[in-house]
């Protein structure tokens, strides 16, 4: 039997509706946005089939997505955070709003590292707070290097943003390095807002580790936030949660989105227990188990066709290869659309570390990768030549 995972087809693809496969021309290869080609499983299909029938489209309490949420906390991330203290979220995005509001005041100063999803850049410049960033280096495996950290606190730090799995370098955060952001976090009493959004996304049996799952000092200072989009390919229901173990902190959170965040809509409600209760993990797996294999189609496929540095992809499905033909990313992404028809993310809007990367989207069929893959090994005479 075909695997659902190797399913989809340009064809396919393009008769759906989404903003990935229809913002450029209906010959371009879409893999910027991270967004899955494949179907959502059969599970959250007939829960939210249940739900369009019951016509459960009334003002309805979360409670029981949140009680969903709350099991799922413990037993993956092994936080013991009370029901009360998770909030209902459109996507994880609200949650980082939330967190430099709680934290900061303008003109404070929060850390992001460099190359980062760039989210956190806008939301540090809305919040008004400097951004610090906290380089990861392409040549050092993009470790989280603790000392280069500890060199950028001062008095005027309070907020330290973390994105574990990574986005867009693809590290899966060691015991160590959180260990390392934990003692810096209470040794200053840095507030720490953790994106989690990618954590059952991982490679070669990876574990994930939750910063706030280390100690409770930590847990004390830590936001941790998830949602459904990337595993569950549901981006479109928007959904997620942002947890933590102090009440008071959880309160003045709350307080901020009295009157602007209202939870989510009922469908995510409704498909909560299943993603939460571990009855469709097998998705997971063999989501992970076919991630891998096209994870390693590319990087086999990059590494041999040119000059293009693959960072490992530790985790996500997001890889991020250096093209060192001595162009800018926006220069990159010109050819790459132009001649190559395929469009992937420009690495510079990720950070000043990012510029001469592009991060491209690795949850498609391996026949739509190889095309892709065709498309771009045959502008490397053409890159040769602009070096
Ligand atoms: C690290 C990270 N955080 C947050 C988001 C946004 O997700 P959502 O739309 O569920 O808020 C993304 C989307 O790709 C992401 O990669």
């Amino acid at each position: 039997m075909t695997s659902p995972f190797d399913k989809p087809t340009i064809e396919s693809r393009l008769s759906v509706r989404g903003v990935k496969w229809h913002r450029d021309a209906s010959d371009i290869i879409p893999l910027w946005l991270a967004d899955q080609d494949y179907p959502i499983c059969p599970e959250l299909k007939q829960a939210l089939r249940e739900a369009v029938e019951e016509e459960y489209t009334v003002y309805a309490s979360d409670l029981p997505a949140r009680e969903a949420m709350k099991e799922k906390i413990k037993r993956y991330n092994s936080i013991d955070v009370p029901v009360d203290q998770i909030m209902l979220t459109q996507g994880v995005i609200p949650g980082m709003w939330l967190a430099a509001k709680h934290a900061c005041r303008p003109g404070d100063e929060m850390i992001v590292t460099d190359p980062m999803y760039f989210p956190f850049f806008t939301i540090a410049d809305v919040t008004q707070v400097r951004k610090v960033y906290w380089k990861l280096k392409l040549d050092e495996g993009y470790k989280f290097d603790i000392d280069r950290l500890n060199d950028l606190i001062t008095p005027k730090t309070k907020l330290i943003n973390v994105c574990n799995p990574h986005n867009p370098a693809g590290r899966v955060m060691t015991k160590e390095e959180l260990k390392g952001i934990a003692d810096i976090a209470v040794d200053n009493q840095i507030y720490v807002m953790v994106d989690e959004l990618w954590e059952d996304i991982l490679n070669d049996g990876r574990k994930h580790v939750s910063l706030a799952s280390l100690n409770p000092e930590i847990a004390d200072l830590t936001l941790t936030s998830w949602g459904f989009s990337k595993t569950w390919s549901v981006p479109g229901l928007q959904a997620g949660y942002l947890a933590c173990t102090n009440k008071t902190m959880f309160e003045s959170i709350q307080a901020i989105s009295q009157g602007i965040l209202r939870g989510t809509n009922n469908f995510s409600k409704a498909i909560a227990p299943v993603i939460c209760g571990g009855k469709a993990d097998y998705w997971v797996r063999d989501l992970n188990k076919y991630l891998q294999e096209v994870r390693d189609l590319v990087t086999k496929r990059l590494t041999e066709m040119g000059d293009i540095t693959v960072p490992h992809l530790e985790g996500t499905y997001l890889m991020f290869p250096k093209f060192n033909y001595g162009l800018t990313s926006v220069e990159l992404n010109k050819v790459l659309m132009k001649e190559a028809k395929v469009s992937l993310n420009q690495g510079a809007v990720f950070g000043p570390e990012g510029d001469g990367h592009m991060r491209i989207l690795t949850a498609t069929s391996k026949n739509i990768m190889n095309e892709a893959l065709d498309r771009i090994e045959s502008i490397i005479p053409t890159l040769e030549k602009m070096k």
